[in-house]
Protein backbone atom coordinates (compact mmCIF):
# COMPACT_ATOMS: atom_id res chain seq x y z
CA UNK A 1 0.00 0.00 0.00
CA UNK A 2 3.16 2.02 0.98
CA UNK A 3 4.52 1.43 -2.24
CA UNK A 4 1.88 2.51 -3.98
CA UNK A 5 1.44 5.98 -2.52
CA UNK A 6 5.55 6.38 -3.37
CA UNK A 7 5.15 5.09 -6.89
CA UNK A 8 1.76 6.39 -8.54
CA UNK A 9 -0.14 8.85 -6.38
CA UNK A 10 2.72 11.25 -5.23
CA UNK A 11 4.45 11.22 -9.04
CA UNK A 12 0.66 12.14 -10.07
CA UNK A 13 -0.02 14.70 -7.65
CA UNK A 14 3.39 16.42 -8.55
CA UNK A 15 2.45 16.47 -12.51
CA UNK A 16 -1.06 17.82 -11.41
CA UNK A 17 0.59 20.49 -9.46
CA UNK A 18 3.01 21.07 -12.52
CA UNK A 19 0.45 21.51 -15.01
CA UNK A 20 -1.78 23.54 -12.93
CA UNK A 21 0.85 26.24 -12.34
CA UNK A 22 1.83 26.25 -15.76
CA UNK A 23 -1.70 26.83 -16.44
CA UNK A 24 -1.62 30.17 -13.92
CA UNK A 25 1.23 31.54 -15.41
CA UNK A 26 1.36 33.88 -17.89
CA UNK A 27 3.30 32.33 -20.23
CA UNK A 28 4.77 34.05 -23.69
CA UNK A 29 1.58 32.56 -25.75
CA UNK A 30 -0.54 34.38 -23.83
CA UNK A 31 0.71 37.98 -24.68
CA UNK A 32 1.10 36.96 -27.93
CA UNK A 33 -2.08 38.04 -29.65
CA UNK A 34 -1.08 41.79 -28.28
CA UNK A 35 2.30 41.65 -30.20
CA UNK A 36 0.15 40.28 -33.63
CA UNK A 37 -2.13 42.98 -33.25
CA UNK A 38 0.49 45.89 -33.12
CA UNK A 39 1.80 44.45 -35.62
CA UNK A 40 -1.24 43.70 -37.83
CA UNK A 41 -2.44 47.88 -37.09
CA UNK A 42 1.68 49.16 -38.02
CA UNK A 43 1.53 47.50 -41.19
CA UNK A 44 -2.04 47.82 -42.49
CA UNK A 45 -1.32 51.93 -41.15
CA UNK A 46 1.65 51.67 -43.56
CA UNK A 47 -0.15 49.57 -46.44
CA UNK A 48 -3.53 52.44 -46.19
CA UNK A 49 -1.07 55.06 -46.44
CA UNK A 50 1.44 53.88 -49.41
CA UNK A 51 -2.15 53.00 -51.38
CA UNK A 52 -3.51 56.65 -50.62
CA UNK A 53 -0.02 58.16 -51.42
CA UNK A 54 -0.06 56.41 -54.89
CA UNK A 55 -3.69 56.80 -55.35
CA UNK A 56 -3.69 61.05 -55.27
CA UNK A 57 -0.46 61.00 -57.11
CA UNK A 58 -1.90 59.42 -60.24
CA UNK A 59 -5.04 61.16 -59.66
CA UNK A 60 -2.70 64.48 -59.82
CA UNK A 61 -1.38 63.03 -63.46
CA UNK A 62 -3.43 61.72 -64.89
CA UNK A 63 -7.07 61.54 -63.43
CA UNK A 64 -9.84 59.03 -61.79
CA UNK A 65 -9.84 57.25 -65.11
CA UNK A 66 -5.86 56.62 -64.79
CA UNK A 67 -5.89 56.03 -61.01
CA UNK A 68 -7.99 53.19 -61.64
CA UNK A 69 -4.63 51.04 -62.04
CA UNK A 70 -3.74 52.15 -58.59
CA UNK A 71 -6.19 51.24 -56.01
CA UNK A 72 -4.39 47.55 -55.84
CA UNK A 73 -2.45 46.80 -53.26
CA UNK A 74 -0.75 43.71 -55.27
CA UNK A 75 1.44 46.88 -56.82
CA UNK A 76 5.33 46.48 -56.30
CA UNK A 77 5.66 49.13 -53.52
CA UNK A 78 2.59 47.00 -51.30
CA UNK A 79 4.43 43.31 -51.76
CA UNK A 80 7.24 44.86 -49.94
CA UNK A 81 5.62 45.26 -46.81
CA UNK A 82 3.99 41.70 -47.29
CA UNK A 83 7.68 40.49 -47.10
CA UNK A 84 8.06 41.25 -43.68
CA UNK A 85 9.02 38.40 -41.55
CA UNK A 86 6.06 36.05 -40.50
CA UNK A 87 3.53 37.74 -42.77
CA UNK A 88 2.45 35.54 -45.12
CA UNK A 89 -0.42 37.50 -46.68
CA UNK A 90 -1.65 40.78 -47.23
CA UNK A 91 -4.87 41.08 -48.80
CA UNK A 92 -8.37 43.46 -48.95
CA UNK A 93 -11.17 41.59 -48.80
CA UNK A 94 -14.99 42.46 -49.27
CA UNK A 95 -18.59 41.18 -49.58
CA UNK A 96 -19.38 43.65 -52.48
CA UNK A 97 -15.54 43.14 -54.10
CA UNK A 98 -13.94 44.82 -57.31
CA UNK A 99 -11.82 42.64 -58.30
CA UNK A 100 -12.49 38.65 -58.22
CA UNK A 101 -9.33 37.93 -56.01
CA UNK A 102 -10.83 40.27 -53.02
CA UNK A 103 -13.64 37.88 -52.87
CA UNK A 104 -14.76 36.68 -49.17
CA UNK A 105 -14.12 32.29 -49.65
CA UNK A 106 -13.22 30.91 -45.78
CA UNK A 107 -15.42 30.62 -43.61
CA UNK A 108 -13.43 32.43 -41.03
CA UNK A 109 -13.34 35.61 -43.59
CA UNK A 110 -17.07 35.54 -44.19
CA UNK A 111 -17.84 35.39 -40.34
CA UNK A 112 -15.60 38.26 -39.79
CA UNK A 113 -17.11 40.16 -42.22
CA UNK A 114 -20.84 39.31 -41.17
CA UNK A 115 -19.49 40.12 -37.73
CA UNK A 116 -18.30 43.86 -38.70
CA UNK A 117 -21.31 44.33 -40.94
CA UNK A 118 -23.81 43.79 -38.32
CA UNK A 119 -21.72 45.87 -35.58
CA UNK A 120 -21.81 48.77 -37.97
CA UNK A 121 -25.82 47.96 -38.82
CA UNK A 122 -25.93 48.53 -35.44
CA UNK A 123 -24.10 51.36 -34.51
CA UNK A 124 -21.49 49.32 -32.59
CA UNK A 125 -17.71 50.20 -32.79
CA UNK A 126 -15.94 47.94 -34.89
CA UNK A 127 -12.67 46.67 -33.92
CA UNK A 128 -9.72 45.10 -35.54
CA UNK A 129 -8.90 41.45 -34.47
CA UNK A 130 -6.71 38.54 -33.68
CA UNK A 131 -8.29 35.32 -34.70
CA UNK A 132 -6.22 32.05 -33.37
CA UNK A 133 -5.94 29.04 -36.32
CA UNK A 134 -4.50 25.76 -36.24
CA UNK A 135 -1.60 27.50 -38.75
CA UNK A 136 -0.90 30.57 -36.58
CA UNK A 137 -2.51 33.80 -36.51
CA UNK A 138 -4.63 36.23 -38.54
CA UNK A 139 -5.12 39.85 -38.52
CA UNK A 140 -8.35 41.64 -39.25
CA UNK A 141 -9.16 45.48 -39.71
CA UNK A 142 -12.17 47.06 -41.24
CA UNK A 143 -11.64 49.74 -44.23
CA UNK A 144 -14.24 52.23 -43.54
CA UNK A 145 -14.95 54.29 -46.88
CA UNK A 146 -14.33 58.09 -45.47
CA UNK A 147 -12.60 60.14 -47.76
CA UNK A 148 -14.77 62.07 -50.43
CA UNK A 149 -12.07 60.78 -52.77
CA UNK A 150 -13.07 57.22 -52.65
CA UNK A 151 -16.71 57.60 -53.70
CA UNK A 152 -15.29 58.73 -57.34
CA UNK A 153 -14.89 54.95 -58.08
CA UNK A 154 -16.99 53.61 -55.26
CA UNK A 155 -19.78 55.69 -55.14
CA UNK A 156 -23.10 55.82 -56.91
CA UNK A 157 -22.49 55.86 -60.59
CA UNK A 158 -24.43 58.35 -62.81
CA UNK A 159 -23.96 60.66 -59.59
CA UNK A 160 -20.72 60.69 -57.77
CA UNK A 161 -18.26 57.79 -60.02
CA UNK A 162 -16.10 59.93 -62.30
CA UNK A 163 -17.21 59.21 -65.80
CA UNK A 164 -13.68 58.19 -67.01
CA UNK A 165 -13.08 56.21 -64.09
CA UNK A 166 -16.57 54.22 -64.62
CA UNK A 167 -15.31 53.78 -68.34
CA UNK A 168 -12.25 51.21 -67.26
CA UNK A 169 -13.74 50.14 -64.25
CA UNK A 170 -16.52 48.28 -66.35
CA UNK A 171 -13.78 47.32 -68.74
CA UNK A 172 -11.64 45.62 -66.14
CA UNK A 173 -13.79 44.64 -63.69
CA UNK A 174 -16.83 42.82 -65.89
CA UNK A 175 -18.23 41.44 -62.48
CA UNK A 176 -17.57 44.71 -60.49
CA UNK A 177 -19.87 45.09 -57.01
CA UNK A 178 -18.04 48.16 -55.33
CA UNK A 179 -20.27 50.60 -56.68
CA UNK A 180 -23.14 52.79 -54.84
CA UNK A 181 -21.01 53.19 -51.63
CA UNK A 182 -21.59 56.35 -49.19
CA UNK A 183 -19.56 58.00 -46.93
CA UNK A 184 -18.86 56.17 -43.62
CA UNK A 185 -19.47 52.95 -45.22
CA UNK A 186 -17.68 50.02 -44.48
CA UNK A 187 -16.11 49.01 -47.61
CA UNK A 188 -14.20 45.93 -46.67
CA UNK A 189 -11.72 44.74 -44.18
CA UNK A 190 -7.98 43.60 -44.47
CA UNK A 191 -6.96 40.36 -43.54
CA UNK A 192 -2.93 39.52 -42.44
CA UNK A 193 -1.77 36.05 -42.31
CA UNK A 194 1.00 35.10 -40.23
CA UNK A 195 2.78 31.77 -40.34
CA UNK A 196 4.75 31.01 -36.90
CA UNK A 197 5.17 32.90 -33.83
CA UNK A 198 7.21 35.98 -32.47
CA UNK A 199 10.05 34.93 -30.33
CA UNK A 200 10.19 36.69 -26.66
CA UNK A 201 12.99 37.52 -25.75
C1 LIG B 1 -9.28 55.72 -59.04
C2 LIG B 1 -10.32 54.83 -58.63
C3 LIG B 1 -10.39 54.40 -57.18
C4 LIG B 1 -10.41 55.20 -56.07
C5 LIG B 1 -10.32 56.71 -55.99
C6 LIG B 1 -10.55 54.29 -54.94
N1 LIG B 1 -10.62 53.01 -55.37
FE1 LIG B 1 -10.79 51.35 -54.20
N2 LIG B 1 -10.65 50.15 -55.82
C7 LIG B 1 -10.46 50.61 -57.12
C8 LIG B 1 -10.13 49.50 -57.96
C9 LIG B 1 -9.83 49.55 -59.44
C10 LIG B 1 -10.13 48.35 -57.13
C11 LIG B 1 -9.79 46.92 -57.52
C12 LIG B 1 -8.32 46.73 -57.19
C13 LIG B 1 -7.77 45.38 -57.48
O1 LIG B 1 -7.78 44.96 -58.64
O2 LIG B 1 -7.34 44.72 -56.51
C14 LIG B 1 -10.46 48.81 -55.80
C15 LIG B 1 -10.52 47.97 -54.71
C16 LIG B 1 -10.73 48.40 -53.42
C17 LIG B 1 -10.80 47.52 -52.27
C18 LIG B 1 -10.61 46.00 -52.26
C19 LIG B 1 -11.90 45.23 -52.37
C20 LIG B 1 -12.48 45.17 -53.75
O3 LIG B 1 -13.54 45.76 -53.92
O4 LIG B 1 -11.88 44.57 -54.66
C21 LIG B 1 -11.02 48.32 -51.20
C22 LIG B 1 -11.19 47.87 -49.76
C23 LIG B 1 -11.05 49.69 -51.68
N3 LIG B 1 -10.89 49.70 -53.02
C24 LIG B 1 -11.23 50.78 -50.86
C25 LIG B 1 -11.10 52.09 -51.30
C26 LIG B 1 -11.11 53.23 -50.41
C27 LIG B 1 -11.31 53.17 -48.90
C28 LIG B 1 -10.90 54.34 -51.18
C29 LIG B 1 -10.70 55.77 -50.73
C30 LIG B 1 -9.56 56.00 -49.87
C31 LIG B 1 -10.78 53.89 -52.56
N4 LIG B 1 -10.89 52.51 -52.58
C32 LIG B 1 -10.60 54.71 -53.63
C33 LIG B 1 -10.55 51.91 -57.55
C34 LIG B 1 -10.53 53.02 -56.74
Amino acid sequence: MKQLLYFLVLPALVLAYAWFASCNQPTNSQKLPAQYRQTGDSVTTQAQQLLLKNLNGAVEQGGYGYAVEFCNIYADSLTKLAALPLITGIQRLSANNRNPKNALSAPQDIAMFAHYTNQKANQKAITDTVVTTDNGYVYYKPIMLVMPTCLKCHGKPNADIDAAALEIITQKYPTDRAQGYQLNDLRGMWKLTFAGEFTNP
